[in-house]
């Protein structure tokens, strides 16, 4: 493995009952909170109302940014930022999923800079400081509530980028299961396939000698795709919820990525097709992964065989490694749609008529993957290979 510094200072309180705690962590971060949210369904399942109660029970001063959008937009975030700047907000509660959390991160590094906070996203300028904040998670998927990563939508020139900053970890986040019954079956199977695919572009390294972080990798994965199943079949279910939400963190908080550098040109391409066509994340990602691991199978055979055998439990007897890894490929495309999820672009009715705006999107900071470097023509393969 590659030498490495972890760092991760986010304070996970996870579990039944734990959004009391809200009341004692916020107060240590001052007195006036803005409350951020989506579009409603923390109205819908009471979450709203035991948070305003448990805030109001801590005496805290409240503020609200309602109706941050999936794919959440540069212009919600700037409302934020505005309502920080006027009312002299302390902190930030972010009571959502990741699109709610992402967007409180922006808000957070914006409230404490003159310049217009899309120069974080662009790289343009780096935060210097922001407003602590803290968030109640609602939805498994990203992994943004232990992380310190952020995507954010321009809505006018149809972008869409990660951008971080250390500034941008949560002080705490709050997980309990029970706020995640309500998430619908199609959001649900998102969020398998989105922490799924996070698992994927760490385990697709160059790093030698770790085995360590692969079984690490392997063995969440192979509970997520014993317990996902499960989950769609009981919606309700509050231990294959603890589960799912559990993985999803455990996904993305960087404790299966030390010592290399995970690939993350799937996500790259994704990205570009959602800041064009505006689809759920997770959607893009189920259609175009199992295409990326097609396209770069013949990088290392070996590794998507061991993928294909340790986790999908395809017998290798009697294959060369590429067989037995587009067998592995194909049971994680058929895993896949099992759950609902789409595996064509088609099935968002998007042609290749924009291929070549999406093409140059991704290739903004120059050509782009760490397991294996693409270029214009290795992206408008698997996107044609995905229509
Ligand atoms: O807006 P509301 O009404 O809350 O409804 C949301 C939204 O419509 C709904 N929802 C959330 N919790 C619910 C619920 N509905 C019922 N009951 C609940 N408990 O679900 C819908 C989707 O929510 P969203 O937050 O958009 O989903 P997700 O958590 O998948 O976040 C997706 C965003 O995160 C970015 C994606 O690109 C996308 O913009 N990502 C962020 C990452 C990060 N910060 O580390 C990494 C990821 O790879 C990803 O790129
Ligand atoms: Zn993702």
């Amino acid at each position: 493995m590659n030498k490495f510094t972890f760092y991760n200072p986010v304070k996970l309180i996870f579990g039944k009952g734990q959004l009391e705690t809200i009341a004692t962590e916020l107060p240590k971060l001052g007195k006036k909170v803005l409350v951020v949210y989506g579009g409603g369904s923390i109205k819908k399942n009471g979450l709203y109302d035991e948070v305003m109660e448990t805030l109001a029970s801590a005496d805290m001063e409240i503020f609200e940014l309602a109706g941050v959008e999936p794919n959440p937009r540069l212009s919600t975030a700037k409302k934020g930022i505005e309502i920080c700047k006027k009312e002299n907000i302390d902190m930030l509660l972010a009571v959502g999923g990741g699109s709610v959390i992402d967007c409180a991160k922006l808000i957070a590094s914006g409230a404490k800079y003159e310049g217009d906070a899309w120069d974080f996203v662009t790289r343009k300028a780096q935060p210097k400081d922001a407003l602590p904040f803290g968030t109640v998670l609602t939805l498994a998927a990203t992994g943004s509530e232990m992380n310190a990563g952020s995507v954010i939508t321009n809505e006018e020139t149809q972008e869409k980028y990660g951008w971080g900053s250390p500034f941008s970890f949560p002080k705490f986040s709050v997980l309990d299961p029970t706020y995640t019954m309500t998430v619908p079956e199609d959001q649900t199977a998102y969020g398998i396939v989105d922490m799924m695919s996070h698992m994927f572009e760490q385990y697709f390294h160059n790093a030698e000698n770790t085995p360590v972080q692969d079984q690490m990798i392997e063995g969440v994965l192979r509970a997520v795709i014993e317990t996902g199943p499960k989950l769609m079949q009981d919606l309700q279910s509050y231990e294959h919820r603890e589960t799912i939400l559990f993985a999803g963190t455990m996904g993305l908080n960087n404790f299966l990525q030390m010592g290399y550098n995970g690939d993350w040109a799937t996500h790259n391409i994704e990205h570009a097709v959602s800041a064009v066509y505006d689809i759920p994340h997770a959607g893009g990602l189920s259609i175009l992964f199992p295409h990326w691991m097609r396209h770069n199978v013949k990088v290392n055979p070996a590794r998507f065989a061991q993928l294909a055998v340790r986790v999908f439990g395809v017998d290798s007897a009697g294959k060369t490694d590429e067989e037995t890894a587009l067998e592995g490929i194909d049971r994680l495309s058929a895993f896949w749609t099992s759950l609902g999820a789409p595996s064509r672009l088609e099935d968002y009715k998007i042609d290749d008529s924009s291929f070549e705006s999406i093409i140059e999107k991704t290739l903004v900071y120059g050509e782009f993957g760490n397991f294996n470097k693409l270029n214009d023509k290795d992206v408008r393969e698997i996107l044609q290979a995905s229509v």
